[in-house]
């Protein structure tokens, strides 16, 4: 039986999780599927209440027994430091070890990119951002605080084991994938040792696989080109920092947050599936929160658990929705969150 928690979170997470939980029920209970959706109240509203987020008896329930987390959005106007956000989501990624943050993206038709001229020019990327080390481990502080001679340091934190169960991770996707060239980025020239390191366990792991093209470039050049020409990369192996970055800029030539989902990863043990977007608290119950990236990770949770024809099934339907037309308005279309939740329903059940 595996068993997956459900955090629906703040803003516009409950809305798209709605239709989410709507799909994987319907999906399990059809073709009998031995999976349990447990509903999780973790958010800003838990948080204020009770000045907790994430318990440490609540992280542990989750490390020992559950297989993966389906997460909506965090990050609400009332908690203005969104402390609950990093005590859940940056906890959760930590602390289960989840290294590989993998973001797939790609255009469903050339006219939703927000790029000119993309008839016959597919992009399909797969970033792979490192999720555990870089400058989100939080090491650092202020000094003098306040003073003219104030200092802040953040420490970007690189290990040849975190470097390296990356790059190795990459490759695996890319030999998974059929994907034939990764692209390692870094901003080696301004910060020479940690472009040292990346470099050479890339071209160490990357011997071993010897059927891909390997290629180097530096993140500011990196983000120019996913602009001028993202259908040229399909592999991208980077920091935490520099894939947070770049997974914005793929998602957005590739349609939009509306659609980027995304997989935390520990491999064979943790999982935790989101959206890039956050919970845009502005448009909660609006009806016009896009569904799809949330309906995606769902599809990404089903391919984790093993269930890969439902997997399939539910992104060939999101694209077929996004083709006829029946779409929120940031993809031109009117229909409203369960509209489109329901269109994705229909053609998995038809
Ligand atoms: C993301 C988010 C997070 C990040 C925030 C909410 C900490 O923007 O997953 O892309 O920076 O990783
Ligand atoms: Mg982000």
């Amino acid at each position: 039986m595996a068993r997956v928690a459900i955090i629906p979170g703040d803003g516009i997470g409950p809305d798209v999780m709605a239709e989410a939980v709507r799909l994987l029920e319907f999906i399990r209970q059809r073709d009998a599927l031995d999976l349990e959706l447990v509903h999780w109240d973790l958010g800003a509203e838990r948080y204020l209440r009770d000045g907790v987020a994430l318990s440490d008896a609540q992280f542990a329930e989750l490390e020992a027994d559950y297989d993966s987390i389906l997460l909506g959005a965090l990050g609400d106007p009332r908690v203005p430091d969104n402390a609950h956000m990093r005590d859940i989501l940056l906890r959760l990624r930590f602390g289960l070890d989840l290294y590989l943050n993998h973001r797939p993206a790609y255009l469903p038709a050339p006219g939703l990119s927000p790029l000119a001229g993309m008839e016959g020019r597919p992009i399909r990327l797969d970033v792979v951002r490192e999720n555990t080390e870089g400058i989100y481990v939080n090491m650092g502080g202020r000094f003098k605080v306040g003073t003219p001679d104030e200092i802040a340091i953040h420490e970007d934190l690189n290990t040849r084991k975190g470097v390296e169960r990356i790059i190795r991770a990459a490759f695996d996707i890319a030999s998974r994938r059929s994907r034939d060239r990764v692209t390692m980025v870094d901003k080696a020239n301004a910060m020479p040792a940690i472009g040292a390191l990346w470099r050479s366990v890339f071209s160490e792991v990357g011997e071993e696989y010897p059927g891909i093209t390997k290629d180097t470039m530096l993140v500011d050049a990196m983000a120019m080109d996913l602009v001028r020409r993202p259908e040229q990369y399909q592999v991208l192996v980077t920091s935490n920092l520099f894939g947070h970055i770049l997974s914005d800029v793929a998602a957005i030539v590739t349609g939009g947050l509306g659609l980027a989902a995304s997989a935390n990863l520990n491999p064979g043990r943790h999982a935790m599936f989101e959206p890039v977007h956050g919970s845009a608290p502005d448009i909660q119950g609006t009806g016009v929160a896009n569904p799809l990236a949330m309906i995606r990770c769902a599809g990404l949770l089903l391919d984790f658990l093993g269930h890969h024809d439902q997997a399939s099934e539910v992104e060939s339907s999101v694209v077929d929705v996004i083709a006829s037309g029946r779409t929120t308005p940031d993809l031109g279309g009117t229909a409203t969150t369960t509209e489109v939740g329901a269109a994705v329903l229909a053609r998995v059940t038809g």
